[in-house]
């Protein structure tokens, strides 16, 4: 019995421990990648609702590798197909599984082929559509933890 106690006092320490952020000075509250038994917490990183921050931190990791300019589908690759598209991205990739064509896509046992965007990068995705494509640029610190 103390064994079991104990055991989950441990974990419930873990669990918590590791939503502390390291730097608690730094501003941003920011997650690390790590393994949680089976399941994998997303990296939820500050983002700017700018063409190169989308890029690299959605569509390439997240899409790219099937809708680019030599796919049979609508390709994101560069500034002007993600502008023509943009609507449909955020369309499918908030509303997709509920259609059941998840984006990215699941594999057989139900997890994402590719990471799914989390809540920051769909916003500043549609913060970008919304400023009319024009860039939003943070006010970057020194040794500031965004990662443009
Ligand atoms: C593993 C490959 C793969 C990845 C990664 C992927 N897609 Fe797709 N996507 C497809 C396929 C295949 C279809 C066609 C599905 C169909 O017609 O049933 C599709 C269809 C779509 C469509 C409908 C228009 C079209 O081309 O048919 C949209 C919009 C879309 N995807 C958005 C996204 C977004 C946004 C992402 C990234 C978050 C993404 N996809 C990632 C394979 C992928």
């Amino acid at each position: 019995m103390f064994f079991v106690n104990s055991s989950i006092l441990l974990l419930s320490l873990l669990i918590i421990g590791s939503c502390v952020p390291l730097k608690a000075n730094k501003g941003a509250l920011r997650f690390e990648v790590r393994e949680i038994g089976i399941s994998k917490v997303e990296e939820n990183i500050p983002i700017e609702a700018s063409f190169k921050s989308i890029n690299k931190h959605f569509i390439e990791k997240s899409c790219l590798d099937c809708h680019n300019n030599n796919s049979p589908r609508l390709s994101f690759e560069g500034k002007q197909n993600l502008i023509d598209n943009a609507d449909d991205i955020l369309f499918y990739a908030e509303f997709g599984c509920d259609l059941g064509n998840c984006m990215p896509p699941v594999d057989r046992s139900g997890n994402p082929v590719k990471p799914i965007p989390t809540q920051e990068i769909l916003k500043s995705l549609s913060d970008w559509v919304e400023n009319d494509f024009e860039d939003i640029e943070k006010e970057l610190e020194k040794d500031s933890e965004i990662d443009i």
